[in-house]
């Protein structure tokens, strides 16, 4: 009986004696099969096109979003701020500030204003007060006491300042904790009562007055002087290296890499530089480096201690593409090394040995040529007493 059932399925195709027959597939196989195409259907049409916005990463963005309003309410609450009524206009700018604010003040301010190794703007401390004329006006010329406030009028148009003014106006007060407080202490009362600002309707939205080149080079320096040092000297806390005494033609090509992602760096406080680097328009660098070039014969302050004898062997290889005497060559695009603290070249040298700058040619063609020297330094100490010789090369 069986047999004959199989004859009538058989198929027709025989290997080495085994015949295929035409069997109905599985109840069970043929149900799932008609499952998943219809669940197919009905996930298709609930997640991209009834209800997009409930796909996993739609619905991470919105609790990120939510995560990250419920955190600003706590801290505005623990803070237990200030409640003022503005007057809507000063409500409407602060409101367009606000974006002023989050790409050009946060890297010093906080993403609140609370401050970060600047001061806070939401405390009842002020270094230049609390009125708005004073606001505007320190944010328009800067500080008189730290060129790393710098003065914003030719970076921000009038209208612009106007508008982050107001909005920094409307912080102060609020406690946000952050940034210990500076300056002198003003009653609540007081800051709740300040005069309501006055703006100019007619500001207008091209930048202030230009400024001669030099004016320019020079006020662009002061944003990098909070990190680098006022004499481009270089400074161990932040970690950024000195500028000063190094070759015009590295140092341009370094600026623009640095703003353009291709110069690579691991140090935290680097990411602090790109939005100064932001506000710097690429045809004015060379105007830059000629001012960084001008900056007083700095003293660096050197940190590590190293074997020169030991380093000298060592830099043998390295003078080829940065000179005998640690001068750089040009040709070979090796920086100038003896104007650089012993700290940095040690940190620089780690950073390409383990693959952090210079790992990708295509991203740092430069940073490439590099990075395979530093593997051929042993170990940590090796680096010491290559810079320990390098530094005897610059006296
Ligand atoms: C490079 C870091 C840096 C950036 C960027 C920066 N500031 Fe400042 N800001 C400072 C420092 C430092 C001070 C303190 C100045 C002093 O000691 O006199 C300051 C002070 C101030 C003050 C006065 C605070 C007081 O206590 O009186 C205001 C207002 C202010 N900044 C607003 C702004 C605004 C608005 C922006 C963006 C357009 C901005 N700052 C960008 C570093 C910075
Ligand atoms: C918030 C701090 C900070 C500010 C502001 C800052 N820098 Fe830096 N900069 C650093 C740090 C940190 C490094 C070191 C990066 C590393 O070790 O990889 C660095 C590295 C550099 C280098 C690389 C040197 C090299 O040989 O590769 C250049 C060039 C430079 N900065 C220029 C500037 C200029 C120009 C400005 C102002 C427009 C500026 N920086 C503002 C922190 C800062
Ligand atoms: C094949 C040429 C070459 C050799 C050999 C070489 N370097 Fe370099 N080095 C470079 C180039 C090119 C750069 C610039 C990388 C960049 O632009 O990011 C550089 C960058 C550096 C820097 C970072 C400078 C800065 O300002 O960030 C240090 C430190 C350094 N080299 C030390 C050495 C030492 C020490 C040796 C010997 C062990 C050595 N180099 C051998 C080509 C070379």
């Amino acid at each position: 009986m069986e047999e004959e059932k199989d004859d009538k399925k058989v198929m027709g195709h025989e290997y080495d004696g085994i015949q295929e027959l035409d069997n109905d597939l599985p109840g069970w196989w043929i149900t799932l099969f008609w499952i998943t195409i219809i669940f197919g259907v009905i996930y298709l049409a609930y997640f991209h096109i009834i209800s997009p916005e409930s796909t996993q990463d739609a619905e991470f963005q919105a609790e990120m979003k939510k995560a990250a309003l419920e955190q600003e309410a706590r801290i505005a609450a623990a803070g237990g701020g200030l409640k003022i009524d503005f007057p809507q206009e000063v409500l409407d700018r602060a409101e367009k500030g606000k974006q002023t604010f989050a790409t050009f003040c946060v890297a010093c301010h906080g993403n609140l204003g609370q401050g970060t190794q600047c001061p806070n703007l939401t405390d009842n401390h002020f270094l230049h007060g609390f009125d708005y004329d004073k606001i505007a006006g320190i944010i328009t010329n800067g500080s008189p006491k730290n060129p790393a406030m710098m003065a914003w009028k030719t970076s921000l148009t009038a209208e612009q300042i106007q508008n982050v003014a107001a909005y920094v106006f409307t912080l102060r007060g609020k406690n946000i904790p952050g940034k210990p407080a500076e300056g002198t202490e003003y009653k609540s009362e007081e800051i709740a009562n300040a005069a309501a600002p006055k703006f100019d309707a007619t500001a207008s939205s091209a930048p202030a007055k230009p400024m001669t080149p030099e004016e320019k080079a020079k006020s662009s320096y002061a944003t990098c002087a909070a990190c680098h040092g006022a004499n481009g000297e270089g400074n161990p806390a932040t970690k950024a290296p000195a500028l000063a005494g190094q070759d015009a033609i590295y140092l341009a090509r370094q600026i623009k890499n640095l703003k353009h992602g291709k110069r690579v760096s691991t140090e935290p406080l680097a990411a602090g530089m790109l939005p100064m680097l932001a506000l710097l328009k690429d045809e004015d660098i060379d105007g830059l480096v000629k001012h960084i070039q001008t900056l007083p014969a700095p003293k660096i302050v050197h940190t590590e201690k190293g074997d020169a004898t030991k380093g000298q062997p060592l830099y043998a290889i390295c003078a080829t593409c940065h000179g005998f005497k640690g001068e750089g060559n040009p040709v070979l695009k090796g920086p100038k090394l003896t104007s650089l603290p012993d700290w940095y070249i040690v940190s620089q040298l780690k950073a390409f040995k383990e693959g952090k700058r210079g790992a990708d040619a295509a991203k740092e063609p430069e940073g490439a040529l590099m990075a395979p020297m530093a593997k051929m330094l042993m170990d940590e100490q090796a680096m010491k007493d290559v810079a320990e010789y390098i530094k005897g090369l610059g006296k």
